[in-house]
């Protein structure tokens, strides 16, 4: 019987490329934002950490505004990706670290931001990993945490987890906006921002990306297909399965006292 971190190594350490390729991941108006975040703090950044950097999209939008930047996976094949994606946009700057959230390997107080993308919804134990966050995060330092929102209705949640557990077993849990300001909030951090956008998601590349096996494919459709109207609604489900998800970004600020 495999442990999760071993379903993490499963999923992730094949996918290095498809990630470093996938559009939803490249691009998106999460990445245009933190352009512009990133933008007015006023004489740059020192040192940052992007935590389940993936193929290291956040890393790449971070890195011309930051003086170093370190890119921190527990996938030796996802940093690998980051070390070439980083050299062929020519970042020199970006350090990859194998390790994960629950336990950064780094003293208190290394970075002047710590920003997370898509991956919070795969770790086993969320409250201790946004403590690590804060931790290693300087007084006055800023966070940007990225990812799937989960849906506040129950009914529309648990199709929608179901769908994301069926399609990669490595899926933990999505959070409620509600979810995550008392997380945050019991961590220290003061929210600044935060911003919404739904992303609509195609469903062959989604399965593909993973290398859904069929039978689970079959098991997402089969769910689709008996969702009641108000789940097939309010995910804006289409013929082909494809769907529409909201994308959450907080910005926020480490107090002084914490
Ligand atoms: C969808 S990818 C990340 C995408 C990437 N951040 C981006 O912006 O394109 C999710 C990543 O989370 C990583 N991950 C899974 N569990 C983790 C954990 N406990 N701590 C840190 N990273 C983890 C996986 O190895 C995978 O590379």
């Amino acid at each position: 019987m495999r442990s999760h971190e071993q379903t993490v190594h499963t999923q992730f350490d094949p996918r290095a490329e498809a990630y470093l390729l996938s559009a939803v991941h490249a691009a998106g108006p999460d990445l245009e934002h933190v352009q512009g975040l990133l933008g007015q703090c006023a004489g740059g950044l020192q040192r940052a950490l992007d935590v389940g950097c993936g193929a290291g999209h956040l890393s790449f939008a971070i890195a011309p505004h930051v003086g170093h930047v370190v890119a921190l996976d527990p996938s030796a094949n996802m940093l690998a990706a980051v070390t070439r994606g980083a050299a062929a946009r020519g970042f020199s700057r970006i350090e990859v670290r194998c390790g994960s959230a629950e336990s950064l390997p780094f003293a208190p107080e290394s970075f002047a931001l710590v920003g997370t993308r898509y991956s919070a919804h795969h770790w086993t134990r969320l409250p201790a990993a946004v403590q690590e966050m804060s931790r290693v995060l300087e007084p006055e330092g800023h966070a940007l945490i990225i990812d799937v929102v989960a849906p506040e209705d129950p009914l529309v949640d648990t199709h929608f987890q179901a769908m994301e557990l069926l399609r990669d077993p490595s899926h933990v849990r999505n959070r409620s906006l509600r979810e995550w300001r008392q997380l945050l909030a019991g961590a220290g951090l003061t929210e600044l921002e935060y911003r919404q956008w739904p992303v609509r998601i195609e469903f062959a590349s989604w399965v593909t990306r993973m290398r859904t096996p069929e039978t689970s494919v079959a098991a997402i459709r089969a769910l689709q297909s008996g969702a009641p109207r108000e789940v097939q609604e309010a995910l804006a489900l289409e013929a082909d399965g494809s769907f529409v998800l909201e994308t959450g970004l907080f910005w926020l600020v480490k107090s002084s006292q914490s």
